[in-house]
C-alpha cells in the first residue's frame, strides 16, 4: 500500500473556524428555537465540536444520507438511509454537513426537509468544493472554501477509514 496522508487544515485551524461558525450562528437564531440535524456519519465530528458552542433552545436529530459507495468518487445516487426522530414543522433547522461537493447529497436532503413545513431550513457546511458544483445548493455558511481535492479526516472516511483524525489530510491513494 502505497496510499499517503497529507496534512491539509490543522486542529487548530478547524477549531478557530468552527468557533467563528458558532458565533455567527448563534448572532443569526438569537432568541429562536433551532433544531441542529446531523448529517451522519461524515458531519459527527464537526456536528459535535459545532453544537456544544450553540446557545439557547437547541435540539438535536440526526439523518443518514448516503451517496458515496466506494472509493473516491460519487456513483450520483443518493439514499435516505435514516430519517429524522422528530418533525421539524414550524421549526427552525440547521443542517450540518461535512462537505457539499456536487451538490447532490444536499439538495435532495434540502427538498425533502421542506416538503415538511418547517419555519426555515439553512445550511452549514464545514468544507466547501464549489469546483465541483452539478446542483445548485445554498449553503449559508462555510467553513472553508477548497479544491477539487479529496480530503478524509475529522469525520471524513475513504472506505469508511480515517474519520477519527482530529485533523483534515488529502489523501493520495
Ligand atoms: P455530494 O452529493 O457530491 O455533494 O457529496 C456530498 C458527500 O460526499 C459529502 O457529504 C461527503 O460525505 C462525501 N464527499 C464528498 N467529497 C468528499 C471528500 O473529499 N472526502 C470524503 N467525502 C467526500
Ligand atoms: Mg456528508
Amino acid at each position: 500500500m502505497s496510499e499517503s496522508i497529507e496534512e491539509y487544515l490543522s486542529e487548530e485551524q478547524i477549531q478557530a473556524r468552527v468557533a467563528e461558525l458558532a458565533g455567527e450562528i448563534n448572532a443569526d437564531y438569537a432568541g429562536e428555537a433551532l433544531t441542529v440535524v446531523c448529517v451522519l456519519k461524515g458531519s459527527l465530528l464537526f456536528f459535535a465540536d459545532l453544537a456544544r458552542k450553540l446557545e439557547g433552545d437547541v435540539q438535536f436529530d440526526y439523518v443518514a444520507v448516503a451517496s458515496y459507495f466506494g472509493g473516491t468518487e460519487s456513483s450520483g445516487r443518493v439514499r435516505f438511509l435514516a430519517d429524522l426522530t422528530q418533525p421539524i414543522e414550524g421549526r427552525h433547522v440547521l443542517v450540518v454537513e461535512d462537505i457539499v461537493d456536487t451538490g447532490r447529497t444536499m439538495a435532495y436532503l434540502l427538498d425533502v426537509l421542506r416538503r415538511r413545513d418547517p419555519a426555515s431550513v439553512h445550511v452549514v457546511t464545514l468544507l466547501d468544493k464549489p469546483s465541483r458544483r452539478t446542483v445548485e445548493v445554498d449553503v449559508r455558511y462555510r467553513g472553508f472554501e477548497i479544491p477539487d481535492v479529496f480530503v478524509i479526516g475529522y469525520g471524513m472516511d475513504v472506505n469508511e477509514r480515517y474519520r477519527q483524525l482530529p485533523y483534515i489530510g488529502i489523501y493520495h491513494a
